[in-house]
């Protein structure tokens, strides 16, 4: 394993063993001195052409417990405002010696591009890519649910027999991708929540349920997956009013009601509150998974470098 762009590049089998490496960093990112030697020497280069606070943190986090040297790269100040290609800048940074290329970009289909032009030396990992996909995310989310239906991700991490409602702004989230994809590697049953204008287009080609009416549904989900509402990046025609996506797609007070008593809610923020869910939901029900996504975060994406760059090499 070179890159990690999509998660439609590794199967059942390679989920698990990631998975399951990611319990070995979650128990690194316990100990008092959380930060182990293994890729003392290497170099990883964060390249964001979008906003992100926990995405690229979390990655810079990671990078550093594994003791590896982290360069940002500049994307408002630097040679692609003086016409330098994309392709080009990337040469750049891997003459440099860098080895890993964490990306995110707005636009779908890009890392896979470069770890095809320049892949050969660099690896190259997507921090999310337009609409496409946001791997790591996907795989957090896994690890999270994994780890609180069975305690950890063993080997053989499943999601059998759990029922998953991923519930809002489908069509333009690249998390939902992901979490679909992973989600139904491991086994888990997955239904779309959305109105129809905030469905993908091949919704139909996805292997999950899709509803459009949430409280016929809600009471079915062992799992809430929550999405955010992204106005960057839709067009007029797929936006609802806020107020009546609140009515008929958050999580109020009133429908949390209808909620299994130990669902597990999930967002990979930024959480829009008010809107997605409300308040007293997010902060006074338990099994509010958000902030364990966001330190599961680090240890997932800590096994994704030590995988891709650290082979043969002991954790310690
Ligand atoms: C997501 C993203 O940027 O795709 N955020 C994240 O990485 N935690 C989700 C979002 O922006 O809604």
């Amino acid at each position: 394993m070179k890159h990690l762009v999509d998660l439609k590049d590794i199967g059942e089998q390679g989920i698990q063993e990631l998975l399951h490496l990611t319990d070995r960093f979650a128990e690194v990112c316990q100990r008092p001195i959380p930060k182990v030697p293994a890729l003392r020497g290497r170099t990883v280069a964060m390249v964001f052409f979008e906003d992100s606070t926990r995405t690229r943190m979390s990655f810079d986090l990671a990078a550093k417990r594994l003791s590896a040297d982290v360069l940002d790269f500049p994307t408002h100040a630097s040679s692609l405002s003086k016409g330098e290609t994309l392709r080009d800048t990337v040469e750049t940074i891997g003459a440099l010696g860098v080895d890993a290329l964490v990306i995110r970009h707005g636009v779908g289909g890009l890392p896979s591009e470069i770890a095809h032009e320049v892949g050969e030396y660099i690896s190259v990992i997507n921090a999310g890519d337009g609409l496409n996909a946001h791997p790591t995310q996907g795989l957090l989310d896994a690890y999270t649910l994994c780890q609180h239906f069975n305690g950890s991700a063993g080997p053989e991490a499943s999601l059998a027999g759990v029922h998953i409602g991923i519930i809002g702004d489908v069509r333009h989230s690249r998390v939902a991708r992901s979490d679909v994809d992973v989600y139904t590697k491991l086994g888990a049953t997955v239904t779309v929540v959305a109105p129809q204008s905030l469905q993908p287009s091949d919704v139909d080609k996805w292997p999950v349920e899709v509803a459009e009416n949430l409280d016929e549904v809600l009471p079915k989900f062992d799992v809430v997956g929550l999405l955010r509402i992204q106005t960057e990046r839709m067009d007029d025609s797929s936006a609802l009013p806020v107020t009546d996506y609140v009515e008929r797609y958050g999580i109020t007070e009133a429908r949390a009601t209808t909620l299994k008593d130990d669902v597990v809610i999930t967002h990979p923020g930024p959480v829009n509150r008010g809107i997605e869910i409300a308040d007293s939901v997010l902060d006074g029900r338990p099994n509010v998974l958000v902030s364990k996504q966001v330190m599961n975060g680090v240890a997932l994406r800590m096994a994704v470098l030590f995988r891709l760059l650290g082979s043969g090499i002991e954790i310690e």
